[in-house]
């Protein structure tokens, strides 16, 4: 629930800015007090008055109007909420936000706010996709503002992929994380999850069985904490937990620009399944049958993203978790694993096919730490989640 919150939402202008009227009236009804400000693009898909009808409160448009400005100046409006959401936040007002730019109410809100800040961009998946946007998102991340969003599909200027923004409840879930209670409010923790694909050629790649399911279920058990979540997701079978801000990868090369991209948090999760090794020289042109024989694929190592940020000088987590995949010997390749990886604790778990743990909804696994190896007993996968993400919040309080 959200009752008492306030929220200033800020509707740029973008198709989906007609999905903001449903955010609105689902936010009221969870008790949020809402006040809208609408730019002027943003009066192209939506009107002032139906704004204002749903939010039930006065919607503010202008940075020089006279009239706002005598009632409550812009810097005291950018002050009054507990959380500015921008949605749709477009390409415009993103690139706005990164630079610093001051140039209409909305942009000069957001300069001057000293709030959280979480965006639900939307736009072409072109625009989303270009260069400018992606580095403008890894600004916006590293000040601190939460992404919700975007989600793949039909897109209204006809093209598919990434660029739709979130629906208005996944907006909803975010919001009520950010409020979430607990032990791990004010915390950010990144987790990463799923397989990650190695492209052999534009058609073909190598994969392995992770489905997701143990990331995603940490992801959620710790923003149910009152963690913010960054959620670093190869492509799994299971859906991204609400709440969380989303970014997907394909390669274990991506998913270490997006582990850094993320940095800093107070403790990160490494659930994922990465590839150990990727296909050099991948290209963009499918491998054809011959007469001359069998293709031989040569291999490159990826780069081991936990060793990577357990073995930061400067700027390392406080807590860095590693997971460990063994067939056999698992707790002595575990332990050794987490001497050579340079992380705190790591979560050894038997993945041989007979313990159907891989793809499976179960998890039975070891927790090793400076105090030695923990074992408990066979759980849901979701109840491992609890458990770590629980005993991760009572490290944190210590630290
Ligand atoms: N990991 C990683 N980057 C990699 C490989 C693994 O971040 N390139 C992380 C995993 O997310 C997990 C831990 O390292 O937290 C151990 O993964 P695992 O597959 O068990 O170990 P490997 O590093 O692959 O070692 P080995 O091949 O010896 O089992």
């Amino acid at each position: 629930m959200l009752a008492g919150k306030h929220i200033l939402l800020i509707i740029g202008g973008g198709i989906a800015a007609f999905k903001s009227l449903d955010l609105i009236r689902r936010l009221r009804e969870r008790g949020a007090e809402v006040t809208p400000v609408l730019t002027r693009a943003g009066t192209e898909f939506v009107t002032p008055l139906s704004v204002s009808a749903l939010a039930g409160n006065k919607v503010f448009q202008e940075l020089f109007d006279l009239g706002d400005e005598a009632e409550m100046g812009h810097i005291q409006l950018s002050r009054i909420a507990d959380l500015v959401v921008v949605a749709p936040a477009t390409a415009d007002l993103m690139a706005k936000m990164a630079q610093g730019h001051a140039d209409d109410l909305a942009s000069t809100l957001l300069l001057a706010t000293d709030t959280p800040v979480m965006v639900a961009p939307a736009m072409n998946v072109r625009m989303w996709e270009h260069a400018a946007t992606q580095r403008n998102l890894a600004t916006l991340r590293a000040d601190a503002t939460s992404v919700v969003g975007p989600n793949d599909g039909d897109m209204a200027c006809g093209e598919f992929g990434p660029g739709r923004m979130a629906e208005p409840m996944e907006i909803v879930g975010a919001i009520e994380a950010h409020f979430a209670d607990g032990p791990l409010q004010g915390k950010r923790v990144l987790v990463t999850s799923g397989p990650t694909h190695e492209p052999i050629d534009p058609v073909r790649y190598i994969a392995n069985r992770s489905s997701g399911a143990q990331g995603t279920a940490i992801a959620r058990a710790l923003a149910s904490l009152g963690a913010r979540v960054v959620f670093v997701t190869g492509p799994a079978d299971i859906a991204p937990p609400d709440g969380v801000d989303v970014i997907r990868v394909q390669t274990a090369q991506q998913m270490l620009e997006a582990v850094q991209t993320a940095l800093p948090v107070d403790a990160a999760v490494f659930a994922a399944a990465v590839a150990d090794w990727r296909v050099e020289g991948a290209g963009d042109r499918k491998l054809k049958k011959s007469k001359d024989g069998l293709p031989s694929l040569n291999f490159a190592e990826n780069p081991d993203i936990l060793k990577t940020v357990a073995r930061m000088e400067t700027g390392r987590p406080l807590l860095v978790v590693g997971f460990a995949a063994e067939t056999d010997d698992v707790l002595a390749n575990a332990t050794a694993k987490r001497t050579r990886k340079g992380c705190d604790w790591i979560v050894a778990n038997d993945v041989s096919p007979e313990t159907g743990i891989m793809g499976g909804h179960e998890n039975a696994v070891t927790l090793i730490t400076d105090d030695g190896p923990e074992s408990w007993v066979r759980m849901g996968k979701d109840a491992v989640a609890v458990k770590l993400a629980e005993r991760i919040a009572e490290a944190l309080g210590t630290k």
